[in-house]
């Protein structure tokens, strides 16, 4: 009989890490990364990884400081006998460039998955930032597998929100924001999002006259800058709703963009447990 999988955690996922051991009964794994006083890191598993199979949740926001971590748990789990390295990545980035937008430049999406096609067996994500690209397969080489947040968000908003009115941001956001409005009951309405820069959108609103009683739920897969909440909250302001609520799948909360979305009258910031932040309210349930 086969051992069951040695799980590992790399960038502070233990939690996580652990949460998918019990539930699955996994073997949690002993890793240390040991860092140089020259910055230089050396990753050491303590676990006997002979001959097993293995998975690694590491959280990868902030990628290009942890990308050669993850590079040498990969060769050293390698060396050290492992049959296969499954990664979790439950944000998966470099995931927006999926397409040439401009001349002269590249498309990270593809880069990206190639390094970790190589490095990897299998990929198993939450919510990756699908648009152009339809499927993880047209640019991952090795098995993938996603995870939705749809259930989890829904299943959130109707235990803490009293007639809420979902609004996605852009067109991208439609159809989960649809999967979202069916759980709860809820009406939806999905705005125009026109990006002018990294920092700025514009965004076209709706008229919600008709919503004065609801509560709006803002909900996008990423919040990064903050911006394209920040925009939608400063539109909402117009018709007097009640203060709204944020959903993020993946808070990256860059340019303390929370302390921001809540001056700017947030009720209240949510996100699910993919990148480690106090607002991780929401659990992933599908694991
Ligand atoms: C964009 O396509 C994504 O779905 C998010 O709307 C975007 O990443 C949010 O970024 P920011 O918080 O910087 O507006």
């Amino acid at each position: 009989m086969s051992l069951s999988p040695l799980v590992f955690a790399l960038f502070g996922y233990d939690e996580l890490a652990q949460k998918i051991c019990v539930k699955h009964n996994y073997e949690i794994g002993n890793l240390i990364c040991h860092q140089f006083p020259d910055a230089e890191t050396l990753i050491k598993i303590h676990s006997n990884i002979l001959n097993r199979q293995i998975i690694l949740v590491a959280g990868l926001e902030n990628p290009n400081t942890k990308i050669l971590s993850l590079i040498y748990f990969a060769e050293t789990a390698r060396d050290l006998g492992a049959t296969s390295i499954t990664l979790i990545a439950p944000y998966l980035v470099y995931m927006r460039q999926d397409k040439q937008f401009h001349p002269h430049e590249g498309i990270t999406a593809k880069y990206f998955a190639k390094l970790i096609s190589y490095y990897f067996d299998k990929l198993i994500t939450v919510e990756p930032h699908l648009h152009r690209i339809h499927s993880l397969s047209q640019i991952y080489t090795i098995p993938t597998h996603v995870v939705y947040a749809n259930k989890d968000i829904g299943q959130w908003i109707l235990k803490n929100v009293s007639m809420p009115i979902l609004i996605g941001p852009d067109e991208e956001s439609k159809e989960w924001v649809n999967a979202i409005a069916q759980i709860t009951n809820a009406p939806f309405v999905i705005l125009k999002k026109t990006r002018k820069a990294d920092r700025k959108v514009e965004i076209e609103m709706p008229d919600l006259k008709a919503f004065v009683d609801y509560t709006p739920v803002l909900i996008d897969d990423i919040i990064s800058t903050g911006i394209s909440m920040l925009e939608t909250i400063a539109h909402l302001k117009r018709y007097n709703l009640h203060s709204p609520i944020c959903i993020g799948v993946h808070g990256l909360f860059i340019d303390n963009a929370y302390e921001k979305i809540l001056l700017a009258g947030a009720k209240q910031i949510v996100t699910c447990n993919t990148v480690i932040h106090a607002s991780n309210l929401i659990e992933i349930s599908g694991f």
